[in-house]
């Protein structure tokens, strides 16, 4: 009768160490993954802002479209459009030269009817220093007076 209280008192004894175990367990691999969650948010987040230093043009990232409006909402329309119209493979914002001319304090010289007609009829003029018939003549198809209106506003903006 002794022995098996013993025995009793032993095996609770051990299945409460197994609990706690697993119970350390449990938590320690609750610590570890979010310590490695973590990590890699942080790994991943510098990563993002080194290929952003390396090759960003100090272009802030685009907003919400839908919290803007009026000239700012023109503006990320324009933004997005040179994006997906390609210009920004040949004009950069940040005032080095490409293919083509930066952009950035370009609307300080010129106006907005050059700016229209440099988009839809490249070869009206041509910026000092570079070629003609390298910019694509196509814009004046593909993109509609507003999509030109906002890419100039976003010019205007740099
Ligand atoms: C393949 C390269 C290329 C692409 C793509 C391109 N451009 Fe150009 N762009 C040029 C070159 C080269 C010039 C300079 C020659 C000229 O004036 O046509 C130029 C000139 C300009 C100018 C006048 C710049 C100045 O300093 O006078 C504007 C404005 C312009 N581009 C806007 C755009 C827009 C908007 C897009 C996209 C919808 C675009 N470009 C796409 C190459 C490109």
């Amino acid at each position: 009768m002794t022995t098996d209280v013993k025995e009793e008192a032993t095996e609770i004894a051990d299945e409460q160490k197994e609990k706690s175990f697993f119970a350390r367990g449990a938590l320690l691999g609750l610590f570890g993954g979010a310590l490695a969650a973590i990590l890699l948010i942080s790994v991943g987040g510098s990563v993002v802002s080194l290929l952003d230093d390396v090759w960003g043009s100090g272009e802030e990232a685009a907003a919400p479209a839908d919290d803007l409006t009026g000239e700012d909402l023109l503006i990320e329309t324009g933004r997005n459009l040179a994006t997906t119209n390609g210009c920004i493979g040949c004009h950069s914002t940040n005032g080095l030269d490409g293919t083509g001319p930066t952009w950035q304090g370009l609307a300080a010289t010129v106006d907005d009817d050059y700016l229209i007609r440099a988009i839809i009829d490249p070869n009206a003029e041509i910026a000092a220093g570079f070629e003609p018939d390298v910019m694509p003549n196509t814009y004046v198809d593909t993109l509609t007076t507003e999509d030109v209106d906002a890419l100039v506003a976003y010019i205007k903006s740099l």
